[in-house]
């Protein structure tokens, strides 16, 4: 693993169909699978500060245990995928290649590296919002409102929640699956939501802005039950068997005797939690049916869906003006070209 500068995911992802590669990363998902002939070839997803890279890896490419220091060969049909790559350091020579117009990404060489010398906090990706810009942020946010919801949330938002919530990812995939992803994600919802409660209130509507804030962001503290960082973003047991709404709205409740809360604004809190997904079959039990709880789930499926576009517009070289096909977004996505400036970047 010496010769060749390394190179981030990112930068992986803006090479030229032929390029070669080199990457040091950990390992989040590797799977075995077979071709019509019968010969084994692996799935292979590498993650580093940057992202991560998905890669085929043929039955000709070499592997080697590096893990001593020394360059000994390795069979990987004789390896325990789960127990000795998952979670674990590689570095990978790779070539980037093409399919359909798309880039795909193909593993060469792989090597097991020493887990003390390459730690996986090296690997962990992060939001790219600076964690103290976002708590400024929360703390102002609260400071809008006015009592009781203002007290409750200072209460809410201290000790060992506010620490699992600095740094709990909001999904495992998809959208803002890494190191403080939850906190920004709860953020862009607030700013939305509170940008759309502040029109309908100039446009004469009824809308509690104490109401819209709390339910913003508290909306999605089941995720910190259903998630766990280990140290890679990943689905708890009871994230699995009973969602993050339930979870969520389970934790509420106790917060919400724990500090005392009003049971009108509990109720009015407790259901935009449970309605912010919109709809039964993308798993609330009942459907906004207030102006809070409308907005807030608005807000909430507004910023999945640019987090989506953003994403995809890093995708691989622009050479399409429209994305692949989305499935959890279930749409393609335009790059529009000279859309003029840099709207729309990660993390706005
Ligand atoms: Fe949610
Ligand atoms: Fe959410």
């Amino acid at each position: 693993m010496s010769e060749g500068k390394n190179l981030t995911t990112s930068e992986v992802r803006e090479l030229e169909a032929g390029s070669n590669f080199k990457v040091t990363g950990a390992v989040v998902s590797a799977k075995v699978r077979y071709d019509k002939n019968r010969r084994p070839f692996w799935e292979m997803s590498v993650t580093d500060a940057q992202g991560s890279l998905d890669a085929k890896i043929w039955s000709n490419a070499r592997w080697w245990d590096a893990r001593d220091g020394q360059k000994i060969p390795l069979s990987p049909e004789n390896l325990d995928l789960q127990k000795e790559l998952l979670n674990s350091p590689v570095g990978v020579f790779g070539t980037v290649t093409e399919f359909k117009g798309r880039s795909q990404y193909q593993f060469n060489e792989i090597y097991l590296l020493d887990g003390n010398k390459y730690p996986l906090s090296l690997f962990l990706e992060r939001s790219p919002v600076p964690v103290e810009d976002m708590e400024r942020e929360l703390r102002e946010i609260i400071d809008k409102c006015g009592e009781p919801v203002k007290i409750f949330l200072e209460h809410v938002f201290q000790g060992p929640f506010m620490n699992a919530f600095r740094n709990a990812p909001a999904a495992v995939s998809h959208h803002h699956a890494y190191v403080h992803g939850l906190l920004e994600h709860t953020l862009a919802v607030t700013r939305g939501a509170v940008g759309l409660a502040e029109a309908y209130i100039a446009g004469g509507a009824d809308v509690d802005l104490d109401i819209v804030i709390a339910g913003s962001l508290l909306h999605d503290i089941g995720k910190l039950d259903a998630y766990s960082l280990d140290p890679f973003p990943s689905m708890t047991v009871p994230g699995t068997v009973i969602d993050h709404i339930p979870l969520g709205y389970a934790r509420f409740a106790r917060l919400t005797e724990e500090y005392d809360l009003k049971p009108e604004a509990a109720l009015a809190i407790g259901h935009i939690l449970v309605s912010h997904h919109g709809r039964r079959e993308y798993g609330s039990p009942v459907l906004p049916a207030t102006p809070e709880a409308l907005i807030v789930s608005a807000a909430d499926e507004l910023d999945f869906v640019m987090y989506c576009w953003s994403a995809s517009s890093e995708s691989p070289r622009g050479e399409s003006e429209v994305s692949e096909y989305h499935p959890s977004a279930q749409r393609r996505f335009w790059k529009r070209a000279n859309s003029g400036g840099d709207n729309g970047k990660k993390g706005q």
